[in-house]
């Protein structure tokens, strides 16, 4: 079901000292600021050979990541994203299996404009489990 690693996230409560800490400190390449309302964070794509790490920052006063960095202020890792290539069939797969489905259970669009759901993480060791469909 699964394949690479689409992008690892990172819940910031600075998303410009973040950004600079990643393109200065650790030299990597960074993408410019970008709003998110639907899914209330703003986000910056660091690019990596292999992969993306995001920087998510709470954007407006319901984001979903706001209770996060109330319990690590300081930021943390908040989800991991896997590449499926028919995220329906995966799914109806996991749900059959007993795993959660965040929301509705239905995909919404996500940061790269693809399908995403995300999986409840007490059902996978305590991570938040993002499927984007590739
Ligand atoms: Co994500």
């Amino acid at each position: 079901m699964l394949g690479r690693v689409n992008h690892i996230a990172i819940a910031v409560p600075d998303l410009a000292a973040a950004t600079a800490i990643y393109r200065d400190t650790l030299g990597a390449r960074v993408s410019q600021a970008q709003a998110l309302p639907e899914h209330g964070v703003t986000v910056v794509f660091v690019e990596l050979p292999n992969t993306k790490v995001e920087l998510l920052e709470p954007l407006g006063a319901d984001s979903p990541i706001a209770a996060f960095l109330e319990k690590n202020p300081s930021g943390g890792m908040h989800h991991i994203c896997y590449e499926v290539e028919d995220i329906i069939a995966a799914r109806d797969q996991l749900k059959a299996g007993g795993a959660r489905v965040l929301g509705d259970g239905n995909p919404k669009t996500g940061a790269h404009g693809k399908p995403v759901l995300f999986l409840h993480p007490k059902d996978f060791n305590g991570t938040l489990v993002e499927l984007e469909q590739v």
